[in-house]
């Protein structure tokens, strides 16, 4: 049998990275990454959530107890493997939550009072692969646990109205919020009951899905994307006409501070989510722009996942986000940012005098200024062209005579017009404002 860990190929035979997942390239690609990470970090900074960062391998039980083991998810799309060393049943994690609620419990973190937490990462689900749909992708995870809400499921909710906005996105044109409430278990059980009678009663027409479904996991029914099954789905039995008086004060409370706050909403009964450990409120924000994979991120409280994963009952709620699918809404509405450039473009004539010229260029990192160095040499004419193509706006001149009287040229580069000015080599962090500001 052959060794899979070096399978027999020609040395010339080129690798290639796995299909569904992804090189994010420089230098285009990647200024739209950190531009979402600088205004993601901002702005949960601005609500008071801290960065939190688990493992990407859990153990497999993990996420088959925590989501549930009939989900789509577990069912087909996680990445399961055994550790050939110890033989332990592994996953490469296909969200967020569970890991972090693991984290929790484990360090009991919640001893001190509640805690507001974000990571940024990749996931794994093993899906046919399209656009905005990978088998590695990347989501912003945020989660609020022990809050009993609804006003934290309100806050969460405007946080991302708040995001879009910073983005540049337009609520109601790019984005929409879809909001349900999945009530608690015993009113589920007894929507469930009910649904499950009125499938039966129509089981001719059902789908295999569905019939698989039937009793394992009728709620997923109502997810199905079968246009023969449409109508059927749209008069079953509405799990609100189950509800409580807590459940239903819940969800009226998360409304009242949205419409208070003037965020329009669409109340959507079959939005169900794809994990079992959610109750109460859950929510989609939903993109007209990207076909199919319309789903931009969503969440939802979820009050017993944490004691199902062995920690002490306490509550929680949180969302996560397709970073890609993000950047792909950006870049449909026109809204990509260029390459960030450097305040200025080091050229330097003579290789000797670098042991000079260095020292130098450390101070104005020192004093903030971003400055590139012309690596490696090269006559004049091919330093400045290096210069322009950086984007700098400003070229720091080395050449032997100014250094000798112990100052720098500085030439601007984005206007032809503008003279080359001398400035000191001692003193550069008093002139490196004008730099930062050039
Ligand atoms: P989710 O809805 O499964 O929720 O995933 C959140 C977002 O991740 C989706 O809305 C979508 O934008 C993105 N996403 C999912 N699968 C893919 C894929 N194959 N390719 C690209 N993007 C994808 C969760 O994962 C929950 N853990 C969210 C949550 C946190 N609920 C409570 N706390």
């Amino acid at each position: 049998m052959p060794d899979p860990q070096s399978p027999a190929k020609t040395p010339d035979t080129p690798l290639r990275g796995v299909k569904g997942m992804n090189d994010i390239l420089l230098p285009a690609e990647s200024a739209q990454w950190e531009r979402f990470e600088d205004v993601v970090r901002r702005l949960l900074a601005r609500y008071g959530y801290r960065n939190i960062r688990t493992p990407v391998v859990e153990p497999t039980a993990l996420f088959v107890r925590g989501l549930g083991d009939v989900t789509d998810i577990v069912e087909k799309e996680m990445y399961s493997f055994e550790d050939a060393m110890n033989g332990d049943r592994l996953t490469l994690r296909p969200e967020a939550t569970a890991g972090i609620v693991r984290a929790i419990n484990e360090h009991n973190a919640l001893y001190n009072g509640p805690l507001r937490v974000w990571t940024m990462g990749p996931m794994f689900r093993h899906e046919r692969p399209q656009k905005g749909r990978y088998r590695q992708f990347h989501q912003l995870d945020v989660e609020a646990l022990g809050h009993a809400g609804p006003d934290v499921d309100a806050e969460l909710i405007l946080m991302l109205r708040a995001l879009w906005r910073e983005l540049g996105l337009v609520e109601g044109r790019d984005l929409t919020l879809e909001l349900n409430t999945l009530g608690q278990s015993d009113e589920r059980k007894a929507h469930r009951a009910a649904l499950v009678a009125y499938f039966q009663d129509h089981a001719a027409q059902l789908d295999e899905d569905a019939r698989r479904r039937l009793h394992s996991n009728p709620l997923r029914i109502l997810d199905t994307k079968n246009p023969a099954m449409q109508a059927l789905v749209e008069a079953a039995p509405k799990l609100m006409d189950y509800l409580g008086e807590a459940s239903r004060a819940h969800f009226d409370a998360v409304r009242a501070i949205l419409d208070a706050a003037g965020l329009a909403y669409r109340i959507n009964p079959r939005l169900v989510r794809g994990m079992d450990y959610y109750n109460l409120t859950v929510f989609e924000w939903i993109t007209p722009h990207l076909g199919s994979q319309s789903a931009v991120g969503g969440g939802g409280r979820y009050d017993q996942l944490i004691e199902t994963l062995g920690g002490k009952p306490a509550p929680g709620v949180g969302f996560g986000l397709g970073i890609e699918r993000i950047l792909l809404l950006l870049e449909a509405v026109g809204l990509q940012v260029g390459a960030p450039a450097p305040d200025a473009y080091a050229v330097v004539p003579d290789a000797a005098s670098l042991p000079q010229v260095m020292p130098m260029l450390e101070q104005l990192r020192q004093a903030g200024v971003s400055v590139v160095l012309n690596a490696g040499g090269g006559s004049m004419k091919s330093q400045f062209k290096r210069a322009d193509a950086s984007g700098a706006r400003m070229a720091l001149i080395f050449g032997g005579d100014e250094l000798a009287r112990g100052e720098v040229a500085l030439k601007p580069l984005r206007d032809a017009a503008a003279p080359q000015t001398l400035r000191p080599i001692a003193d550069a962090a008093r002139w490196a404002d004008e730099l930062r500001n050039a």
